[in-house]
């Protein structure tokens, strides 16, 4: 364990943007295919789209286990002080339920994806391999389970986007910052 540090570690920062790239990109890509295509109009373009969704968002599954890992090992950087203790509960809780649709959305996405008797590839390289097989029973749970998640995580990102912003334009702290750089 090293002790806590103002600014993020390089690897942290790296994970947390990475990760913050793939997991709105696969967000907007799932919502287009959900919301603006079908089979009847858009045939086999849905399907190329909905690929695409899975091949970069189970993605997320991999680096989601080595970025635990490093949170786990590496404490973050302390809130600053001129947050209100409510305010530090907040924002824990919102980290927490982060870390959480982190893996729930990539699970609950191969679970509807395996029930409906689909696979769930990696970048085009790999399938993850099969934990269920296709079931009726269980598609009906997680398909909109995951259609759900995805909605809340939207607004979970949106808010998180918006403290963020808010502590450096108006707050003025460094809480931004230490996912930004090393040094003052
Ligand atoms: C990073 C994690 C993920 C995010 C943020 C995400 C997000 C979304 C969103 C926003 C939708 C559209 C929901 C709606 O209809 O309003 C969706 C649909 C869907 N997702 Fe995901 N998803 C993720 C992971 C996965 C994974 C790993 C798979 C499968 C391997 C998957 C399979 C699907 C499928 C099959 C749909 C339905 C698309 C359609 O009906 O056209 N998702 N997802």
């Amino acid at each position: 364990m090293q002790t806590q540090n103002a600014y993020y570690t390089r690897t942290a920062q790296w994970l947390h943007w990475i990760m913050a790239v793939i997991f709105i990109a696969a967000w907007l890509v799932g919502f287009y295919s959900g919301n603006f295509l079908s089979y009847d109009v858009d045939g086999s373009f849905k399907g190329i789209v909905i690929t695409f969704h899975k091949n970069i968002a189970t993605v997320i599954l991999f680096l989601v286990v080595i970025r635990l890992f490093w949170r786990y090992t590496h404490p973050a950087p302390k809130l600053p002080d001129s947050m209100s203790p409510m305010m530090k509960t907040l924002a824990h809780l919102g980290h927490l339920a982060l870390y959480v649709m982190l893996l729930a959305l990539p699970i609950t996405g191969c679970l509807f994806s395996w029930s409906a008797g689909h696979p769930a590839p990696v970048l085009y390289l790999f399938e993850i391999p099969r934990l269920v097989q296709e079931n009726d029973d269980i598609l009906m749970i997680v398909k909109p389970l995951h259609i759900y998640l995805s909605w809340a995580v939207g607004l979970l990102i949106v808010g998180h986007i918006a403290a963020a912003l808010k502590h450096h334009f108006i707050d003025k702290d460094n809480i931004l910052r230490s996912m930004l750089r090393q040094k003052d």
